[in-house]
């Protein structure tokens, strides 16, 4: 499969998501591809990267980058990590090992969300790399306390608590594709995607061969067991987290714990205050509510309310090596990939996920020579220009420095 996604069949991220595009049934695609209601934010988190221009330093020679930081202190190879994508067992058989073998391979971290079709035990194995759990109070707190153990004794070392899913966004796709049935429990729910299924062989025949109906075991309800697909959206709504139950989680859980879905100030310092280790400026991708702002947008104001205090990261829309630099530029001391990675899952499984990572890391290199930049760490606003508006309440240097 490796060299299915090399070069110069698969030059660049887009060319991963045809790839997937290809291979994966149509509801399968657009569940990772779609965003909420009219996408505004979802186009916007990758546009707004236009918005920001890069400043080289010309005739300097740069002979090697040096692409590592330090996150909740652990060393990464790279300045971005693998974001919580729910379902990815659906893009390729144990999806969820696949992604995390190829992160730790890269050095970086990979984050596993609650509604993951692969045990946490078995994905911290896979991966030599940090793995962080995602959680989601489905199942109530019980449930999650259980899980929030489990993960303790496999050595997973961030918690990142998602706050901006009170209750599930509209997809539209999944609504027209009927994304809801499809994950259904029932084999005749599965029925009117058989033609679609039957047009993509290669993806049809490992969904069969890993098991074809899937369930959330980590998610282990009281005499019931795994909680089934289907249930996703009633439960999220069910069991909205707040910042109330951060100080439960955190006696729960005792180890770092990052916040991710900020996208205010206000919300920053309300984070740095409820004692949170890190927090990552999201709207999700552009897949809970439509028309926020996009993350770089918001990053800035971020990153003065936090004034140094914790560490913060961003995700949404990075396509590029370049929007990573953009971004650590104006103030985040990594990234999280989501659909860049997805999209390789998709297309050729570990292999593709291998490839996305190498093309970030490549784009990376070859930015940071180009800008005249021979490291992550000094990355700062000098290198870029970003539209003024953004930058009011901006934060001095000293304050995003230090990574
Ligand atoms: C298919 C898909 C599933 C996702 N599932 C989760 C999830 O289970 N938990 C979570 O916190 N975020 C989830 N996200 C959001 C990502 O963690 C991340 O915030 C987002 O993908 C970043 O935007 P990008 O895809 O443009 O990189 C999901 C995103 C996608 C595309």
């Amino acid at each position: 499969m490796s060299r299915a996604v090399d070069s110069p069949r698969v030059v660049n991220i887009a060319d991963l998501r045809l790839m997937a595009e290809r291979r994966l049934p149509r509801a399968v695609f657009d569940y990772i591809d779609g965003g909420a209601d009219a996408e505004f934010t979802l186009r916007e988190n990758c546009r707004v990267f236009e918005d920001v221009i890069l400043r080289p330093r010309n005739a300097v020679a740069i002979p090697q980058c040096d692409l590592h930081v330090t996150v909740l202190g652990k060393r990464l190879d790279l300045p971005f990590l693998l974001a919580p994508v729910g379902s990815s067992r659906m893009f390729y058989p144990r999806g969820e090992e696949a992604a995390a073998r190829a992160a730790g391979a890269a050095g970086t971290a990979y984050i596993l969300s609650t509604l993951s079709g692969c045990r946490l035990e078995d994905v911290k194995a896979a991966s030599r790399g940090p793995v962080w759990y995602q959680l989601y109070l489905v199942g109530g707190r019980d449930v999650a306390s259980a899980t929030i153990a489990r993960a303790r004794t496999a050595g997973y070392s961030a918690l990142a608590v998602t706050i901006d899913t009170a209750v599930s966004g509209l997809r539209e796709r999944d609504v027209r594709n009927g994304t809801k049935e499809l994950l259904g429990s029932s084999i005749t729910s599965k029925l009117p995607f058989l033609r679609q299924f039957l047009m993509r062989p290669r993806w049809l025949a490992g969904f069969l061969r890993d098991g074809g109906l899937m369930s959330f075991p980590n998610v282990m309800l009281p005499g019931r067991g795994p909680m089934p697909y289907a249930d996703v959206a009633a439960a999220l709504e069910q069991s909205t987290v707040s910042w109330a139950d951060l100080r439960w989680i955190r006696e729960a859980w005792k180890g770092p714990i990052v916040i991710k879905g900020v996208l205010t100030g206000d919300d920053a310092r309300r984070a740095v205050d409820e004692g949170a280790e890190a927090i990552v400026v999201s709207n999700h991708g552009g897949r809970q509510l439509d028309g926020v702002s996009a993350t770089l947008r918001a990053l800035p104001e971020v990153v003065g309310a936090v004034n140094g205090r914790i560490e913060v990261l961003l995700d949404g829309g990075i396509r590029r090596g370049s929007d990573i630099v953009k971004a650590l530029c104006l103030g985040a001391r990594a990234v999280l990939c989501g659909r860049a990675y997805a999209y390789g899952l998709g297309a050729g499984g570990e292999a593709g996920v291998t490839r996305a990572i190498q093309i970030l890391r490549a784009d990376l290199v070859r930015t940071l020579r180009l800008l005249g930049c021979s490291s992550v760490a000094e990355l700062d606003r000098s290198y870029v220009e970003a539209p003024v508006a953004w930058l009011i309440d901006a934060p001095s240097r000293a304050s995003v420095s230090g990574r």
